[in-house]
Parts: C-alpha cells; structure tokens; sequence
C-alpha cells in the first residue's frame, strides 16, 4: 500500500505554486516529499542526501535547468529515479532525456493522479534496478570466492602429487607415474578454467594488468608446443610444428601470450581423435601481406593496423569433426561449447576462447578460426616489431 511507503520525494520546480499543490498531494498519498526550487539546490539535496527513491524535475528552469541536473545526476551514478516535468512542446526534449537516463516524463499541465501513477512505476522500476545489480554483485562475489576457494586447494593437491611422482617418498614405477601425471594433468585443467574466468572478469571490468614487452614469441611458442607433444604422442597424435628460424619480436605479456597459445594447444588435443594430426605454424610476413587476405570480413581489425610493415602470422590446427560455418564467429563468446556428440569426451568451461580473444586483442591482434574438411586452424595476427632482423 502506497500510504505506507513514506519514500522521499523530492520536487523540483521554479513555480512554487506547482510544486507546493503537488508537494501536498504526494503526502496525502503517503509519501514524504521535499520542495526546492532551482536545479542547484536539487544536485545538493541528491547528491548529498541520496535517500530520495524519485525526483520530480521540471526542465525549464533560470540558473541550472532540467536537463544540466540530469546529466550531472548521471555523472555522479545517482540511484533516484528521475521523472521530468516538461511544457507542452517540448516533448523532444524530454525524450532526449530519456536517452540520458531520465525513467519517465510528463507534460505540464497534468493530472496528480496521472503524477501518482509515473512515481509508483518509477519506483519499482528503480527497485527492480537496484535488485538486479545487487544479486550480480552477489553472484560476482560468489564467483571470485568460489575460485579462490578451488584454487588453492588444487595447488596443494598438485604440489603433493607431485612430490609423490618424483618418487620422494618411494619408488614410483612407469605405470603409477603415468597414473600421477594424468592426475595433476586433471588438477591443472581445472586451474587454467579457474584462471580464465577470473581474467575474463578483469578484463570486463578494465582490471586486468597486462605487463606488454618485447618477446620473441618463438621461444615462447616452442616452450608450449614442447609441454603438449607429449601428452600427444600418449594419445597417438601426430604433432608437427613449423616456426620460423629467427627470432621474431613482438609487444606482448609473457605469461598471457604463453595461456593463449596452451588455450589452443589444450583444445586441439581435446578435439582431435587418435590417428590425427595438430601443427603448429608461425611465420612473418612483409610487404604484400598475403595473410591479410584470408581475415572473415565480420573481424573488426585495431586501428591503424594494415599499416604495420611486419606482422606475424601464428595458427594452431587440427584434424578432427571441423567446426560448422555458423559456430566460427560464436564459439568466442563466453561459456559456448559445441555439442558434445561425436568425439571424445570433453572437459571445460567454454572460457578458452573467450581468455583468447580477449588478450590477443589487448596485444592489437586479431584472432578468428577457419574450418573445412574436417579440420579447424585457428589464426592470429600481431604487429612485428620493426627491428626485427630482414
Ligand atoms: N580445435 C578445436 N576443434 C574443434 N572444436 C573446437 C576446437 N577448439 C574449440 N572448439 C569448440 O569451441 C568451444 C569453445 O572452446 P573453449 O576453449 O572456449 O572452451 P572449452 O575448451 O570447451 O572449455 P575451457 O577452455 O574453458 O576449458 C569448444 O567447446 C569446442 O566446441
Ligand atoms: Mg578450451
């Protein structure tokens, strides 16, 4: 019931009469309403109040009008709701404010009960609002305590595993080392998915901290490629790799350049079957460019990027069931998994993808993947820096 609210009102308007006879009808309907008259005093009473749910704002007023107080209101992530309050004509006006966040307006002169109505909306609307943001608020939160609180586990599990497997407190025959490795093979799939989803969060939220140098990216790919021949030889894959003789130098954060390349390493183990192959390529090219050829047209490149004279091309392919044609776009979004027939099980969040658009994009690349034939290549482009050697 209305007449149990008491919510704050306030009400903005340079024609006292207005606000008073409206100011007297909210009571009457229960609420507690506040009269000022000019835009000033209604950014303080806002501003520095913040307990008001609705704001009555009149556009047209001397000084700072309706408008003016909107945006500022705005600016400083006030949660009241706003309802403008506009002469017949400028209806456009009001409209515009509600681009600019107003929750509703009303043209004068109008009907309290008509006035009534808009605040009972407005206010649930804003109750809906604040809602929603508090249980994303909660459910963040959850997510981050959930993955520390896996996290931390893991690594002592690992960490102990592993000391077993070293044979530190007995011998450990072939058999049972491959059984121990298998198992922290398990552990370090669940730490990489615990890693991308607390990345991807720190890069939506602009948080992520990228420490970008020049690598030669060689050295770091064959640092990965070497940590999956092996589980690929186990699973009797094919893995080949074609790297460029000289060092190639580019602007990237070690570690994440290293998470990208396993990302995609880890998948095309996970989606190859036996008897197939995954290569490895990476090569510069100048002038002409012809690797630019080959970019879908839906991949929006970073600014000013056809004009690096050097880029680097890196790919990871596999054989396999391929990818359909309108999955190619799509499986880069968060949390999208393929369906799971046809092939061999498998884990995952759905993240991998998603952790690698991200930071090769922040590296002014581009990635995308092609697939046919049963076979999918994932390419990435990064500007090469110019000293590299000719
Ligand atoms: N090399 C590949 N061959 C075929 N399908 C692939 C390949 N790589 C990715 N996919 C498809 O894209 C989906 C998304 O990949 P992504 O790496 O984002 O998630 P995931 O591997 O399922 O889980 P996570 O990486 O979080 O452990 C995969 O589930 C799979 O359906
Ligand atoms: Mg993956």
């Amino acid at each position: 019931m209305r007449s149990q609210t008491s919510e704050k009102i306030l009400i903005v308007d340079d024609e006292h009469e207005i606000a008073r006879a409206l100011g007297l009808y909210l009571e009457d309907a229960g609420y507690a309403p506040a009269l000022v008259f000019d835009g000033s005093a209604a950014l303080d009473a806002l501003i520095f109040e913040k307990d008001y749910t609705v704001v009555l704002l009149d556009i047209n007023m001397p000084g700072l009008d309706g408008v003016t107080v909107l945006k500022r209101l705005q600016a400083a992530e006030c949660d009241t709701a706003v309802i403008m309050m506009t002469g017949r004509g400028n209806e456009n006006l009001a409209v515009e404010c509600m681009k600019n966040g107003a929750e509703d307006y009303i043209s004068k002169p109008f009907a309290f009960e008509d006035m009534l109505q808009r605040v009972e909306r407005a206010q649930a609307h804003r109750r809906e609002r604040i809602e929603k943001r508090q249980l994303q608020r909660e459910k963040e939160d959850f997510i981050l305590m959930l993955s520390h609180d896996l996290k931390n586990p893991l690594t002592a599990v690992i960490g102990s595993i592993d000391i077993v497997k070293e044979g530190c407190l007995g011998t450990v025959n072939e058999e049972q080392g491959e059984y121990l490795q298998s198992a922290i093979d398990s552990c370090n799939e669940v730490v990489t998915m615990i890693d991308n989803l607390l990345d991807i969060r720190k890069f939506e939220a602009g948080k992520i901290h990228m420490a970008t140098h020049q690598h030669n990216i060689i050295e770091l790919v064959t640092k990965v490629a070497n940590q999956f021949a092996r589980p690929a030889k186990h699973d009797g894959i094919e893995f080949v790799t074609d790297l460029e003789t000289e060092s190639l130098l580019v602007e990237v954060d070690k570690n994440a350049f290293i998470r990208v390349v396993g990302n995609l390493l880890g998948n095309a183990l996970k989606f190859t079957h036996e008897g197939g192959t995954i290569t490895v390529n990476c090569h510069r090219f100048r002038g002409d460019r012809p690797c630019l050829l080959d970019i879908p047209a839906y991949i929006t490149l970073p600014p000013d990027f056809l004009n690096n004279t050097c880029i680097v091309r890196l790919s990871v392919s596999n054989t396999g069931n391929g990818i359909p044609l309108d999955e190619l776009e799509h499986i880069f979004d968060r949390f999208t998994q393929l369906s799971r027939k046809n092939g061999r099980e498998r884990s995952g969040a759905g993240l991998g993808l998603t952790y690698c658009k991200l930071a090769v994009e922040r590296f002014n690349g581009v990635i995308w993947v092609e697939s046919k034939e049963q076979q999918s290549e994932f390419v990435i482009l990064l500007p090469c820096s110019s000293n590299n050697h000719t």
